[in-house]
């Protein structure tokens, strides 16, 4: 299927790795330019040169912490000079924080409000006008979370941050209408990134079992009966990127096994 968007340009935002990676990843291969950026620049440095080497196409990368105002000032600029006109912006950052009610006081509220609200916020802010240039239209994709569509107890912060998200994509896509700017999101379940294999390892320490054991009751409650894999959340990434869903707004699609088990 081609996809209709080869030649366009496109910046990925947490794309040093997980999701965000495969996004890029995904849309080299459609023959977008790619842009990406993430905290780290070792490690964004190394996730280019791999890209580059299995695409074959060059990457630019920038390093912004989108929680720093500061720093995303500096992604602003970087992207009003290396792409005054964007087509597409893909927002992979964020996370959840184990924990119950009451072991949450306001900073780790605000913490992970921070990055997992603000950070797209921001990232938005800073690619805004060019967006508003897209020839095509320009797609904002933001990765969100199954959580809010099952809340479990333990991820409390992240099902009402990522809430959050949803709410905004709703009304993003209204609000950016006039500048022909398409908004959704996706919304993975659990998905063996980073972010599993440091948990995973916590708890495996913390209840002295093996880390396939915790991966066993984890994946036990997922219909697919295992966890997702970051290539596999991707490709409805770049279909929402792509002009294939060209009557898509205002939504966040589920890829996530199966796991979010209401009708709606
Ligand atoms: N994995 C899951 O099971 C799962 C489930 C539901 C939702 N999600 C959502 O999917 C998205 C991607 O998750 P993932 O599992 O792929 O995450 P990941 O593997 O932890 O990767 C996160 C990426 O974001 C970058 N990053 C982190 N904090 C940043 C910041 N403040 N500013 C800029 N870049 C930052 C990281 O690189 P640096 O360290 O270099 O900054 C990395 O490239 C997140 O929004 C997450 O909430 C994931």
């Amino acid at each position: 299927m081609d996809l209709g968007i080869k030649g366009e340009t496109a910046l990925v935002v947490g794309a040093s790795e997980g999701i965000g990676y495969e996004s890029a990843k995904g849309l080299l291969e459609e023959g977008v330019n790619v842009m990406i950026c993430s905290r780290n620049a070792e490690k964004l440095k190394v996730a280019a040169a791999e890209l580059e080497k299995t695409t074959g196409r060059s990457v630019r990368w920038f390093a912004a912490d989108v929680t720093k105002k500061e720093d995303v000032a500096g992604l602003k600029a970087w992207i009003a000079k290396e792409a005054p006109v964007l087509d597409i912006l893909g927002s992979a950052v964020g996370g959840s924080q184990r924990a119950l009610f009451e072991e949450l006081d306001d900073d780790a509220w605000y913490a992970n409000y921070e990055f997992n609200v603000m950070g797209a916020v921001r990232t938005i802010r800073a690619a805004l006008e060019p967006l508003k240039q897209s020839k095509s239209g320009g797609r904002i994709v933001i990765l969100g979370a199954a959580g809010p569509r099952m809340p479990y107890p333990h991820q409390l912060v992240s099902n009402v941050h990522k809430a959050g998200l949803i709410a905004m994509v709703k009304t993003l896509g209204v609000e950016f209408r006039p500048f022909n700017i398409r908004v959704n999101s996706v919304s993975p379940g659990r998905t063996m990134t980073g972010l599993w294999t440091t948990r995973i390892d916590k708890l495996s320490k913390e209840r002295g079992e093996p880390a396939e054991k915790i991966i066993d009751e984890f994946s036990h409650e997922i219909p697919m009966g295992r966890f997702g894999r970051p290539e596999e959340i991707a490709p409805m990434v770049v279909f929402l990127s792509s002009h294939k869903t060209s009557y898509v707004t205002c939504q966040s699609i589920l890829v996530d096994g199966g796991i979010a088990r209401g009708l709606i």
